[in-house]
């Protein structure tokens, strides 16, 4: 009997919310002490979007699905299950998933939160590949979605200027002879936790501990060493998830990066021998969005990239846990 040809995850629809609010680095300039010119050398960063209350994380997810929705021609009662990459959710329960789930009307729908930092997406995208394949999910919703204004201490010049808000959403679906996720690499490492962290303040416990200094509920970074860290873990991540699918790096056509820093892109790219115009930025526009990076910056890459059907198309994230993964798709 002939085998059944392999079914593998296939990218029906994208979408994105981004708020209208842009703040600019000379908007920051009046709030702490730096400069464009700091800002722009340093990072790359030249505005980011900040939410209004409004703007929650449930919201922009909400809408950056509905855009995903639409484009892969499906409605909310096709999906299997929701999956969101978010450390900013509007509540640690209900999840960000299943608010999301309820303001599209995908009641029964399996749904949940799950939380790598940056590498949110792309561990969201690993998890959804495995449900697609094994046929226990047909239809995969995956959004990223993140209200970081409302986590940075607007005080802090060190880490105010890098961060912005956004969601960005992508249907998944199982689709035959369609090979989808060609390789993929995911890692953790708790032991560095300390160098980029927001801590929970509740966690610290109420009546049965005694008073303990507020932990900050705000971000935390050691930017030079998670500078240097990014570029190590990305780099070899991408190396070990291009020897996994026997792809040589000159036959990728697209490499889409977290997008931190404008010098990590660089220096990513350096390390591998990548050519620049080839990886796809858009940090000056945005900031630093966390797990809604990466949907956004693939939604804006296929038209401007000219992304092509069957084009391979590595994805790379580093971030909090400290948490990195890359997969290699097909388009
Ligand atoms: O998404 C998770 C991953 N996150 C990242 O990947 C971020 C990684 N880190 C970075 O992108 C960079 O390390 C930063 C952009 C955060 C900082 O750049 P840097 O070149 O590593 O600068 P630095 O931290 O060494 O700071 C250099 C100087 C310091 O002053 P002194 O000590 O040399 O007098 C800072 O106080 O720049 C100062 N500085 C600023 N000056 C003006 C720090 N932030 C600012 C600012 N404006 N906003």
């Amino acid at each position: 009997m002939p085998s059944q040809p392999e079914s593998g995850l296939h990218i029906a629809g994208t979408g994105v919310y981004l708020p209208s609010r842009i703040v600019t680095n000379q908007d920051l300039e009046k709030l702490v002490d730096t400069t464009d010119e700091w800002i722009l050398t340093r990072t790359g960063i030249k505005e980011r979007r900040i939410s209004s209350e409004q703007e929650t994380s449930t919201f922009m997810g909400v809408a950056a699905s509905k855009q995903a929705l639409a484009q892969a021609q499906l409605s909310a009662s096709d999906l299997d299950l929701i999956l969101v990459a978010t450390v900013t959710p509007d509540s640690f329960f209900p999840s960000a998933a299943c608010r999301i789930s309820a303001e599209l009307g995908a009641t029964g729908c399996p749904a949940f939160d799950l939380q790598a930092a940056c590498s949110g997406f792309v561990y969201g995208l690993i998890l959804a590949e495995q449900f697609l394949r094994s046929g226990a999910a047909k239809n995969i919703l995956l959004v990223g979605s993140e209200r970081l204004s409302s986590v940075v201490d607007w005080r802090d010049r060190n880490t105010c200027v890098l961060f912005g808000d956004g969601a960005g959403a992508v249907v998944l679906r199982s689709q035959t002879g369609c090979r989808g996720l060609l390789a993929f690499d995911w890692g953790a490492d708790g032991s560095s936790s300390d160098l980029l962290h927001l801590h929970n303040p509740q966690a610290r416990g109420r009546a049965t501990q005694p008073p303990a200094p507020l932990a900050p509920d705000c971000i935390v970074m050691a930017g030079k060493e998670i500078f240097k860290q990014a570029v190590h873990a990305m780099a070899d991540s991408s190396k070990r998830t291009l020897k996994k699918a026997g792809v040589q790096l000159e036959d990728v056509k697209c490499v889409i990066s977290h997008q931190a820093n404008i010098r990590i892109i660089d220096a990513l790219v350096d390390k591998l021998k990548f050519p620049r115009e080839r990886c796809f930025v858009n940090v000056h526009k945005y900031g630093n969005m966390s797990a809604a990076c990466i949907p956004v910056a693939l939604h804006e890459a296929g038209p401007e990239m000219k992304l092509q059907k069957g084009d391979k198309v590595l994805l790379v994230a580093f971030g909090g846990g400290l948490t990195w993964a890359s997969a290699l798709i097909e388009w």
